[in-house]
């Protein structure tokens, strides 16, 4: 069982109740999710995992102690709960605050937090945090949700405790991923299906670019805005709905940038549907060129790639087939972050060195003289949100 020594040094006794819950990584289907589109993510052996126990004081408060911070929060239980510092002690809060809505009264805890999920790289730390603590919260208080509306639940904690407009996407697969299985899932009917991936012979590579540029956040409502237009100008309930000749009939109605970023959309959730479709049938060739697709449409229509990721998808390009790379593309929202790319099993260890090696070399010109060092890791489909100790 996995142990949080991290409980017992800070609190003095083992923990009650160990809870875990996953990153995740976007094989396919990006910026489709706000759109009533499909995505095709999969979680990853990168967990937030919170060990707690019933609080010793008196005071009517969650106290957490997040050794990645090395800082603690206090969150008062007895009252409403509002947005407070620390910043990250926020996506707890609004998750707190979603129970405390339903009614659900929540016990002075003592809780500490550890999580092997990189932060700012595109992996959803963010949701494996309130996924965790929503797992938490049900164990504890016993008020176990239904998987969909614990997701929702988290959504609404990001959009109101975060000011983040995510779509559903990351708490979706935090909450329902699956071991050896990427999750398709039907953003309008919140339909999920598991697709089963556990072929030996390829391998999920993540290449965190370790660079995050500043504009993401207003950037990411931006984008959501413009697509938003494209469907109220071609007079659908969303893009989801539109087809590329009609959006191609519309193109003198709308400027330049919403029909790209509805060009993007509307391909995406195609190729998404394509590629899971390739994934059944383990076709992998097939699933790599609708990758690197999805790449160039990001970049070139919905603009939300950057410098490094391309180099990354680039680098991966030159590799190609022969070195044993099926495909690569930006994952997550974008301007820094990650690369996803599917490999050959055994070529993994190769093409980990020769993608460190020319990052390296790509990044050494600008900002960082002597080149950015990724961090590079493959990840098997694993499961989402559990229960470790109860
Ligand atoms: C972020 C959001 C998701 C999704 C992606 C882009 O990860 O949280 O809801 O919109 O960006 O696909």
């Amino acid at each position: 069982m996995l142990k949080v020594p991290e409980f017992e040094s800070i609190f003095g006794r083992p923990p009650r109740w160990i809870v875990a819950a996953p990153g995740r990584v976007n094989v396919i289907g990006e910026h489709t999710d706000y759109n009533d589109g499909f995505v095709l993510p999969m979680a990853i052996e990168r967990y937030t995992v919170m060990a707690a126990d019933i609080s010793e004081s008196s005071a009517p408060r969650i106290l957490i102690h997040d050794s990645r911070a090395r800082d603690t929060a206090q969150i008062d239980v007895s009252k409403p709960i509002a947005k407070a510092d620390p910043r990250w002690s926020n996506y707890i809060r609004g998750v707190a605050a979603g129970f405390q809505s339903r009614g659900v009264k929540i016990p002075a805890l003592e809780v500490a937090l550890v999580s092997t999920v990189p932060l700012g790289g595109g992996l959803s730390s963010s949701a494996a945090l309130e996924v965790c603590a929503a797992t938490l919260l049900e164990t504890v208080t016993g008020t176990k949700l239904d998987p969909i509306e614990k997701a929702l639940l988290c959504q609404k904690a990001e959009h109101e405790f975060a000011g983040v407009p995510c779509g559903i996407m990351d708490q979706f697969v935090s909450v329902m991923g699956q071991k050896d299985h990427l999750l398709l899932l039907d953003c309008r009917s919140r339909q999920t299906e598991l697709v089963p991936l556990n072929d030996p012979s390829v391998a999920w590579l993540i290449i965190n670019t370790n660079v995050k540029h500043e504009l993401s956040g207003g950037e990411y409502a931006r984008r959501r805005a413009q697509c938003e237009t494209a469907a109220n100008i071609l007079g659908v309930p969303a893009l989801r709905d539109a087809t590329a000749d009609a959006l191609e009939r519309a193109r003198g109605q709308m400027d330049l940038f919403v029909f790209r970023r509805a060009r993007h959309v509307i391909g995406e959730i195609e190729r998404t549907l394509q590629a899971a479709q390739g994934i059944r049938n383990s076709d992998w060739p097939a699933v790599g060129r609708h990758m690197y697709a999805s790449h160039y449409s990001l970049r070139d229509d919905f603009e939300v790639s950057c410098k490094e990721l391309d180099a990354v998808v680039e680098i991966c390009q030159s590799i190609g087939l022969p070195g044993g790379v099926y495909g690569c593309r930006m994952t997550g929202a974008g301007f820094g972050g990650s690369c996803v790319a599917l490999v050959e099993a055994g070529a993994v260890d190769a093409i980990t060195k020769q993608i460190a090696t020319a990052y390296k070399a790509a990044t050494t010109a600008d900002e960082a003289k002597n080149g950015i060092e990724p961090t590079i890791f493959s990840s098997r489909p694993a499961a989402g949100a559990t229960v470790i100790k109860s």
